[in-house]
């Protein structure tokens, strides 16, 4: 069913319930293609949804118009997830006008076979549909450079595309139906995975629709919940995630061969735990990267633990970093490593080097264990964790 968001404003979208991954992204319950029709004078359908959902969104379309009838389809960005089934919706809307930003040019000929010129719109550009107006407003690198939002004026709606979404699929529209923890806390994880690198971009496209002094009185992002209550909740989250802010709090990411990794872990969690820091241990092979690297992002001290492994750390951890590295988090953060080996060693210097390249406080020297950690080794890890945890005192 497609669901009523205000007057002639309707949900189009799709529910993917079997989606494990969004690109590199886990999502584990699923997420949602949200597309929106407005019923005006004209007819105007915001975003489409993967291809894989088409017929799922073009039948709530036909709940409320003949898609004939559309009179524009507005791209706020091009990505398969949002512009998928575009080729579907193009056959059954043949007089629908395509509008899109200047970057979208190249996305949406380079995916799809667009049989129809594009209206180009940039920032401050206006649609009257009718009774109300569309502005559009470019939203480069959130998070890709086709990225634009769309705003209905008379009735106070942003269509933000990517920004301000999670992913959970769920049967409910609206944020509070579920609750603000369980969104909060998906759309956390979604920010940290997608939207980090360009979190200076955030802070400014913040400042910007700030200036242009329009009221917002909810979000409809393309992927789970709607804001349609307080949608400065989101607003202010995002303020927060881009501006590096972090809380008292500790991760630590590692990986065993033999459980003395593990042991070390463990210890270096009591002496931050025990001097009043919260602390969250993920054993790297079996915790997922989006729950991993939204504490990343929340963290002031991070902590990567690995056994070596062919004189280096383990792949996997491995992976991770690298891919904290490509996300650039914003603030400043504490680091250290730890290592156990066995012959000889060599992931602590790997874990080091890799720490130093990313810009982290690193803090060393993090303690070392030669075979398995005996109690001295293991009260060096508690003292380790409990000096760390005194400098965010
Ligand atoms: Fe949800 Fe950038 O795609």
């Amino acid at each position: 069913m497609s669901v009523k968001l205000a007057e002639g404003v309707y949900w189009v979208g799709a529910i993917d319930w079997n989606l494990r991954y969004c690109g590199s992204y886990e999502t584990p319950l699923g997420t949602t293609y949200n597309a929106y029709l407005i019923v005006d004078e004209k007819i105007v359908l915001i975003d489409c949804v993967k291809h894989t959902h088409s017929v799922e969104m073009i039948e709530r379309i036909r709940e409320i118009v003949d898609p004939k009838d559309i009179d524009y389809l507005i791209v706020n960005h091009a990505e398969p997830d949002h512009a998928g089934n575009i080729e579907d919706v193009l056959k059954i809307a043949p007089r629908a006008e395509i509008i899109c930003s200047k970057r979208a040019e190249d996305s949406l000929h380079g995916y799809y076979k667009i049989d129809r010129p594009l209206k180009i719109v940039k920032t401050g550009d206006s649609l009257n549909i009718g009774k109300r107006n569309l502005i559009f407003v470019e939203a480069q690198m959130l998070h890709w450079p086709d990225n634009m939002m769309t705003y209905l004026k008379e009735d106070h709606i942003l269509f933000s595309n990517d920004p301000f979404g999670q992913h959970i699929a769920t049967t409910e529209r609206f944020v509070d139906q579920i609750g603000e923890g369980i969104v909060m806390d998906h759309a956390s994880r979604y920010y940290a995975q997608i939207v980090l690198p360009y979190s200076q971009l955030v802070l400014k496209k913040l400042e910007e629709v700030k200036g242009l002094n329009v009221p917002i009185d909810m979000i409809c992002p393309a992927h789970g919940l709607i804001w349609d209550k307080k949608p400065e909740r989101i607003i202010n989250a995002y303020a927060k995630w881009a501006s590096g802010e972090t809380e008292k709090r500790a991760v630590i990411i590692f990986d065993t061969m033999w459980g003395s990794t593990d042991k070390m872990a463990r210890e270096i969690a009591r002496g931050l735990m025990d001097n009043g820091v919260q602390t969250t241990v993920y054993p790297v092979r079996f915790s997922e990267w989006s729950l991993m690297i939204r504490d990343v992002m929340l963290s002031k001290i991070l902590l990567f633990g690995s056994a070596t492994l062919n004189m280096t750390m383990m792949p996997v951890l491995r992976g991770i970093l690298e891919f904290i590295k490509g996300l650039r988090p914003p603030g400043t953060k504490i680091a250290a490593a730890f290592e156990s080996y066995g012959w000889g060693g060599g992931a602590y210097k790997n874990l080091i080097q890799t720490l130093k390249e990313m810009k982290f406080e690193v803090v060393e020297p993090g303690p070392r264990s030669k075979w398995a950690p005996q109690e001295e080794q293991l009260k060096e890890c508690y003292e380790f964790g409990k000096q760390l945890a005194q400098k965010i005192k």
